[in-house]
């Protein structure tokens, strides 16, 4: 018996990284996952992997910016799966440049995807989460609750989830309508590699991984499963005295300098 049977999921991002990776553990826990996002071919891969290890998928073609379209992917979910209880939003952007070189179509995408996309997903959700109560998880960062170089625009994008969650939170209470935040610090995932890549050209991506591992004290960076693994718990009944806030996934990188 999975900790999750009986539950459906909607999971934004899911065609890469940190979203196929939580839809694909949802599943094996039991629930069913609508599997959304941009990216078609992504989104099938997801989805033939849930079904190949015997679990429930669907497919929606998603632009988080669009409202249209997060409408029109609850009301798939609801048509294919009558309920919906989980929403994880996984879709994101993570360009950013010192401010010299941040340009406002980045900064304004940045905010377009990371919180209006973040924001009209919960919106389109809400009143199917409020049925029988529900939890929504949202993807934060630690660029949202510290600085950094180069980060600006992300990091306001991750602090404004971080607190779009803590006040829809205390709204959503009388509903059981749960909502955190998790902040990652480093996984690797497409989104990193490609960051690392624009940041340092170049460099081999074992050594990034090795400078980045000793940022942290306990001398790792995550992986896509630490993330699927607080996931579970916060959709789970497990944190059912949980909500609005934030489970920082850091290998202890904010609390203070690694010894390393
Ligand atoms: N990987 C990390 O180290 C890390 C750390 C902290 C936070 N996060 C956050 O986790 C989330 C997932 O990141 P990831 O590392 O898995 O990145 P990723 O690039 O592997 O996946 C992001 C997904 O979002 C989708 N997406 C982008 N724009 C979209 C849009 N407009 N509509 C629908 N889908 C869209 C992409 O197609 C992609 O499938 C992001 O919000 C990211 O900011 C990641």
């Amino acid at each position: 018996m999975g900790v999750l049977d009986g539950r459906v999921a909607l999971v934004t991002g899911a065609a890469s990284g940190l979203g196929a990776h939580s839809a694909q553990q949802f599943a094996r826990a039991g629930a069913a996952v609508c599997c959304a996002d941009l990216n078609d071919a992504g989104v099938a891969e997801t989805v033939a992997a849930i079904h190949a290890a015997g679990g429930q998928a669907l497919a929606a073609h998603l632009d988080v910016t669009r409202e249209d379209q997060q409408q029109a992917t609850v009301a798939a979910t609801l048509d294919h799966f009558a309920r919906l209880d989980i929403l994880m939003t996984c879709a994101g952007v993570g360009e950013s440049e010192r401010i010299e070189a941040l340009d406002l179509a980045t900064f304004e995408r940045t905010m377009a995807i990371n919180v209006t996309g973040t924001f009209l997903s919960i919106k389109s959700a809400w009143e199917a989460l409020g049925r029988e109560g529900g939890s929504i998880i949202a993807l934060g960062s630690v660029a949202g609750l510290i600085g950094g170089v180069g980060f600006s625009a992300y990091g306001a994008s991750k602090a404004a989830v971080i607190n779009l969650i803590r006040n829809l939170a205390v709204e959503g209470a009388p509903k059981k309508i749960r909502c955190n935040t998790i902040c990652p610090s480093w996984i690797w995932t497409p989104m990193v590699d490609k960051t690392f890549q624009r940041l340092l050209p170049g460099a081999p991506p074992e050594a990034v991984r090795t400078y980045l591992a000793r940022q942290a004290p306990l001398g790792r960076i995550g992986t896509p499963e630490d993330v699927a693994n607080a996931a579970i718990f916060l959709a789970s009944d497990a944190s059912s005295f949980m909500t609005g806030r934030e489970i920082v996934l850091d290998g202890g990188m904010t609390i203070g300098p690694s010894p390393r």
